[in-house]
C-alpha cells in the first residue's frame, strides 16, 4: 500500500509505478535527505510538535537507516516511488507508529526543494574544489614557460608573439570568473525552503529558522509558493557549469590543434592519451576530444530543464521531477572532466622550439616593425603602409623581417636605420609588451603574484 494510499481504492499500475518513480535516480540524495529528516524532527520535537522522546526515537531511526544504506544494506522499492518516501518507509518498518510522525508538518515538495539544496551546495564546493586544484597547475605551467615564446592567434593566423605564460593564464582569468559565478550562486542556494509545506507552510508552530540553523543555511525563503516552485539555483548552478565547460571545450580544441603533427606545440603524456585499433602510429587526444564533446550534454542538460520549467503554473508540479537526472549529469559529467583535463595539463610537454620557431614566422613582428617607425617620428596609418609593403616585398623574397638587409629596408623607406633590428625580435616583441595584462615577463610576473595570492584564499 502506499503512504498517500487512503483515497485510492486500488494500487497503481506497474507501468505507472515505472514511469512515475524516481528513486533509481534520485536514490542518491539519501543522505541530505536524512539530515533534512533529522533536524525536521528535532525541530518537531523542541516545538513540542511530537514528543521528545518521539523525537529522538525517529533520530535514532534515521541515522540506522543512514549507516544500512551506506552499506549498502537496503533496497530501494520502485512502488514507494522516491527516496523521500522509501526512507520513510523504512523508518516506519524499523520504529513502527512513532515513524508514522515525521511527515507532520512537512510535504515532499518542501522536501524535495531541501533536499536538492543541500546536494547543490555540496556540489558547488566540490567543483570549486576541482577548479582550484586546475587552477593551481595553470600557475605552475605559467611559472614554468614565462620565457617560452609561442604566436598568438586571432582568426586562428598568426598574430603576435606571446609566451605559453600568457596563453595559460587567460585561463586563469575563465576559470577564475567561473569560481565567481559559483560563489555568487551559492548565495542563493544557501537559504532553507522547508516549512513551506506543499505550497502554503502549515498551521502548526513550526521554527524553520531553527532547521536552517541546524543544516547550516544562511537563512529561509520567504514565500512558499516560491519556495516549493523554485529550481532557479539549480539553473544557475547548471548554467555556470555550462560556462565551464565552454572554458575546458575551448582550450581543449588547442589542445586538440596543439598535438597535432602541423602545430606539434605539445606532447600529450601516454597516460592521457588513446590509441587506435587499427592505425599503430596513432597517438589521439581523447580526453580532450571527450571533453569538447561532453560540453554539448551539459549545454543540453541546462535547456532541458531551462525547458521544463519555462510553462509551469505556481506552485510544485510533477514536471520539476525532470530537474534531476540534468542536474546530477551535470555534475557528474564536471567532476569527471575537471580532475581529468587537469592531469592532462600538468603532465603535458611543452615543445618549446617548435612554438619559438612558429612564432618567427608569420611576420608576427610587423606590429612592432610599424611601431619603430612611430617612435622615429611617422604617423602610424602611415608606417603599416611602409611595413605592409616591405611584408609584400619579404613574401615575395621568402624572407623574414629580420632577414632583410639594411638596404632592402631603405629601399621601401628611408626612415630606416640599424637599430630597427634590435626591436623586432621575438623576445623584444614580447618584453617590450609592459602594459599591465600583456605578455611581457614583468607584467605576468606580476599577474602570478595576484594569482598565487588569489589562491592562498580561494
Ligand atoms: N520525487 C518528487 C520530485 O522529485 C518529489 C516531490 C513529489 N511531490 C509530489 N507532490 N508528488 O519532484
Amino acid at each position: 500500500m502506499k503512504l498517500w494510499g487512503g483515497r485510492f481504492t486500488k494500487d497503481t499500475s506497474q507501468l505507472t509505478d515505472d514511469f512515475n518513480s524516481s528513486i533509481h535516480f534520485d536514490n542518491i540524495l539519501y543522505s541530505y535527505d536524512i539530515q533534512g529528516s533529522i533536524a525536521h524532527a528535532t525541530m518537531l520535537g523542541k516545538q513540542g510538535i511530537i514528543s521528545i522522546d518521539e523525537a529522538e526515537l525517529i533520530i535514532k531511526g534515521l541515522n540506522e537507516i543512514l549507516q544500512e544504506i551506506k552499506m549498502g544494506k537496503v533496497e530501494f522499492d520502485v512502488s514507494a516511488e522516491d527516496i523521500h518516501m522509501n526512507v520513510e518507509k523504512f523508518l516506519i518498518n524499523k520504529i513502527g507508529d512513532t515513524g508514522k510522525k515525521l511527515h507532520t508538518g512537512r510535504s515532499r515538495n518542501d522536501q524535495v526543494a531541501l533536499d536538492i539544496r543541500m546536494y547543490v551546495k555540496d556540489k558547488i564546493k566540490h567543483i570549486d574544489s576541482l577548479l582550484h586544484e586546475l587552477h593551481e597547475v595553470l600557475v605552475n605551467i605559467a611559472e614554468k614557460n614565462i620565457d617560452t615564446i609561442m604566436p598568438g592567434y586571432t582568426h586562428l593566423q598568426k598574430a603576435q608573439p606571446i609566451t605559453l605564460a600568457h596563453h595559460v593564464l587567460a585561463y586563469f582569468e575563465m576559470f577564475k570568473r567561473d569560481r565567481e559565478r559559483l560563489s555568487d550562486c551559492y548565495k542563493r542556494v544557501n537559504i532553507m525552503p522547508l516549512g513551506a509545506g506543499a505550497l502554503a507552510t502549515t498551521t502548526y508552530n513550526l521554527d524553520r529558522t531553527y532547521v536552517s540553523k541546524l543544516l547550516d543555511f544562511d537563512g529561509i525563503t520567504m514565500n512558499s509558493l516560491d519556495s516549493v516552485s523554485d529550481r532557479d539555483f539549480c539553473i544557475e548552478f547548471m548554467s555556470a557549469m555550462s560556462l565551464m565547460m565552454m572554458h575546458l571545450s575551448r582550450f581543449s580544441e588547442e589542445i586538440i590543434l596543439w598535438c597535432s603533427d602541423e602545430f606539434n606545440f605539445i606532447q600529450l603524456d601516454d597516460e592521457y592519451s588513446t590509441g587506435s585499433s587499427i592505425m599503430p602510429q596513432k597517438k589521439n587526444p581523447d580526453i580532450a576530444e571527450l571533453v569538447r564533446g561532453k560540453t554539448g550534454r551539459v549545454y543540453g542538460n541546462l535547456l532541458a530543464l531551462l525547458t521544463t520549467m519555462k510553462g509551469l503554473p505556481l506552485a510544485y508540479n510533477k514536471d520539476m521531477q525532470e530537474d534531476k537526472e540534468a542536474l546530477f549529469d551535470s555534475v557528474n559529467t564536471l567532476s569527471m572532466a575537471i580532475p581529468i583535463f587537469t592531469k592532462m595539463l600538468a603532465t603535458l610537454k611543452v615543445n618549446k622550439e617548435v612554438m619559438y620557431k612558429s612564432a618567427g614566422r608569420g611576420f608576427t613582428n610587423a606590429t612592432d616593425a610599424a611601431d619603430w617607425l612611430v617612435k622615429n617620428k611617422v604617423p602610424f596609418r602611415e608606417a603599416h603602409e611602409i611595413i605592409g609593403k616591405l611584408v609584400l616585398y619579404s613574401i615575395e623574397n621568402n624572407k623574414t623581417l629580420e632577414e632583410l638587409t639594411i638596404e632592402e629596408y631603405k629601399n621601401i623607406s628611408d626612415c630606416f636605420d640599424e637599430t630597427v633590428y634590435s626591436s623586432i625580435t621575438l623576445e623584444a616583441c614580447v618584453n617590450n609588451r609592459k602594459v599591465d595584462g600583456g605578455p611581457s615577463k614583468e607584467s605576468i610576473e606580476k599577474v602570478i603574484f595576484i594569482n598565487k595570492n588569489y589562491l592562498l584564499n580561494n
